[in-house]
């Protein structure tokens, strides 16, 4: 069953190289994690690492204007640290089998109402949370995934989720293939319901600081200028982040238009909306905004333009976003405290200017994804995209993160 499962997926992702006549024995070409326990896997103009842990990008290396290296990625230098790190950042992994927020932690599929572990908005009365986020306690970024395949410049990440772990119903097996190209990081995600209907929605959280967390003006990601063209809308949600059930219009000029024109991050901080904007005496984004494209007549996305786009002026980098998927969470790290460290690879040769951590506001989340929390909001009429049976059509995202130097 997995095997033959395993060839479906690697059919469906490509994964598979034509391996044509290779003179070497298999095992003489296989790399190594190296001595920090990372998976490098290189590109042109490009080179990236991941650890097993939630199948997590580690580290992003591409060249500034300057010419200068920079690792644009939050992470440890060690692929131990994942598994020890008590603050769990959900940190560049694969949030499963059901990313974002669940409503009080329960959902039903055809009249049967499941309860799913909470872990999310700890009260005294729900010690345990009043939702659910990321998949629960033991969701896929706090498990380690298999390494089932690796090149120089790909790895597939695979794995088994078992019926009733953490509430949810049924078995999933999930393949993640990230892969390099010519200034491009790509990855294609699979993930097949093998007993039992089940909600699957899945995305990377990967945490960006385009200037390499090296800025020497400002240590902070509020210079970044980004680009939704297709977010005229998103979707409302309430004190604690639950969507409620609306779709609210991102009027020309509010704190959350990014489609009419590219904004810098921090360009609406100073608009007293932005207090709550993100939940309850939040300020900053923790938004989902929708990526409306199809009334336009069908489309290829990986050729009609970017869902979203980052860059920074300070080091040049720019990073166009294409993906399959209609909806776009973006994070302005709003709840990082100044106890994150950097990586070796990043922050000044003089750190008097800026402590060797990450603030408030010194990261940026991007995640590709479907319209959060749809399983409890039927009249979205999303659920084709969300709930996956054996037999039918697997659950798929692809996504092509560009990068370009100005
Ligand atoms: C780094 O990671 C490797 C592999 O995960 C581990 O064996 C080693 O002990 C780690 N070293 C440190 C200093 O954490
Ligand atoms: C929350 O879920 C429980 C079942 O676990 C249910 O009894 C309760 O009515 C739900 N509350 C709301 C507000 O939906
Ligand atoms: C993940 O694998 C690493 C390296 O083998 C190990 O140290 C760690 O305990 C594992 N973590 C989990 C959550 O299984
Ligand atoms: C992998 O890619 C890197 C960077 O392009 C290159 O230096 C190295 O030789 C490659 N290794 C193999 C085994 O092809
Ligand atoms: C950086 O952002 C701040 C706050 O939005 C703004 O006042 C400042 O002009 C920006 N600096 C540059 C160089 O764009």
């Amino acid at each position: 069953m997995r095997s033959s499962l395993l060839s479906i997926a690697a059919l469906l992702l490509g994964v598979v190289s034509a391996a044509p006549a290779d003179p070497k024995p298999a095992t003489a070409a296989v790399p190594k994690p190296d001595a920090d326990g990372k998976y490098w896997i290189h590109g042109k103009g490009i080179s990236a690492a991941f650890v097993p842990y939630g199948a997590s990008i580690s580290d992003l290396l591409i060249k500034d204007k300057n010419g200068v290296v920079r690792d644009i990625v939050m992470g440890f230098d060690n692929a131990t640290h994942y598994t020890l790190d008590k603050a769990h950042a959900h940190l560049n992994g694969v949030p499963g089998r059901y990313a974002n927020r669940i409503k009080n932690s329960t959902f039903e599929i055809d009249g049967v109402r499941y309860k799913v572990a909470a872990n999310d908005n700890k009260t005294p009365e729900h010690p345990q949370g009043l939702n659910t986020l990321h998949g629960g306690p033991d969701g896929w970024d706090w498990r380690n995934f298999t390494v089932s395949a690796y090149t120089n410049s790909s790895i597939t990440f695979s794995i088994v989720d078992p019926d009733g772990k953490e509430g949810f119903p049924g078995e999933v097996v999930s393949f993640i293939t990230y892969s390099l190209g010519d200034m491009t990081w790509d990855f294609k995600m699979v993930a097949i319901a093998t007993t039992k209907k089940t909600p699957i929605m899945l995305t990377n959280h990967g945490y960006f600081n385009l200037d390499g967390f090296s800025n020497d003006q400002t240590n902070l990601a509020l210079n970044h200028t980004f680009h939704l063209p297709y977010s005229g809308q998103r979707v409302d949600v309430d004190d604690i982040l639950i969507p409620t059930g609306d779709i609210l219009a991102n009027k020309k000029g509010s704190v959350n238009d990014f489609w009419s024109k590219p904004k810098q991050i921090g360009a609406s901080f100073n608009d007293p909306e932005i207090i709550n904007n993100c939940g309850g005496g939040c300020v900053g984004y923790d938004n989902c905004w929708l990526v409306n494209r199809a009334q336009n007549g069908p489309y290829d996305w990986r050729k009609d333009g970017y869902v979203a786009s980052l860059s920074s002026a300070w080091s040049g980098i720019k990073l166009d976003i294409y993906s399959d998927q209609e909806a776009f969470q973006m994070y302005t790290c709003n709840f990082q405290d100044g106890t994150m460290p950097l990586k070796k690879s990043q922050g000044l040769k003089d750190n008097a200017k800026f402590p060797r951590t990450i603030p408030k506001y010194g990261c940026l989340v991007l995640e590709v994804q479907e319209w959060i929390d749809a399983i409890n909001q039927p009249q979205w009429g999303r659920s084709s995209k969300q709930i996956f049976e054996p037999g039918g059509d697997p659950y798929v995202l692809q996504a092509s993160y560009r990068f370009s130097v100005a």
